[in-house]
C-alpha cells in the first residue's frame, strides 16, 4: 500500500454547521417517514439493506448501466451481483429481465436514472411473483414524484 502523506484539501470540508445537524432536518417524504435509517452515503444504505434483507451469498440482479458503487456495496455485503440490460433510453426489457431470474436470485435492484421514473409497479409485481427482495435505488431521484 502506498504511504499516505498529509495534504490540504482544496475544497471546504465539514464544519460545525454540517456536524450539528438536527435529528430530522427535512420534512419531505421519504426523510419524514417514521421508519428511516440514516446513512452517510447511498452506498452505505445499499450495503445495509443487503445485509438486513439477507442477501449475503445470494444473487442480486443489478442494472448493467450503473454508477459503480452500488455493485461495490453489494459485493462488500457478500451478495453476488448479476446484471440485466438497460436500453439506450434507460428502458428495461421486462421479459429479458425475468429470463435472468434463476434459482439463486434473491434480490433485484431498480434505479430511477437521472430522476426519470423507472417501472416500479411492474418490477414490484415481478419481484413478488418470484419472491425477490426489491431494492429501489433513488440516489438520482430524491424528492421526485411519479404522478401523484
Ligand atoms: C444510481 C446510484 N446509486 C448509488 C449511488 C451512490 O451514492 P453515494 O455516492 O451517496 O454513495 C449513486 C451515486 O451517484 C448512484 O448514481
Amino acid at each position: 500500500m502506498a504511504k499516505s502523506r498529509p495534504y490540504v484539501p482544496s475544497e471546504p470540508t465539514l464544519g460545525w454547521e454540517q456536524l450539528r445537524a438536527t435529528a430530522r432536518p427535512l420534512t419531505e417524504y421519504p426523510f419524514s417517514a417514521d421508519a428511516v435509517t440514516w446513512t452517510h452515503l447511498g452506498r452505505g444504505a445499499l450495503h445495509l439493506a443487503a445485509r438486513v434483507l439477507g442477501l449475503e451469498g445470494r444473487e442480486v440482479l443489478v442494472p448493467a448501466y450503473h454508477h459503480g458503487v452500488e455493485v461495490d456495496a453489494l459485493l462488500s455485503a457478500g451478495a453476488h451481483p448479476a446484471f440485466y440490460p438497460v436500453g439506450t433510453r434507460w428502458t428495461l426489457d421486462l421479459e429479458e429481465l425475468e429470463r435472468r431470474i434463476g434459482p439463486r436470485t434473491r434480490g433485484l435492484v431498480m434505479t430511477h436514472f437521472a430522476g426519470f421514473p423507472g417501472p416500479a409497479t411492474q418490477l414490484r409485481a415481478l419481484a413478488d411473483r418470484h419472491g425477490l427482495v426489491l431494492l429501489e435505488d433513488c440516489a438520482q431521484a430524491l424528492l421526485s414524484v411519479d404522478g401523484e
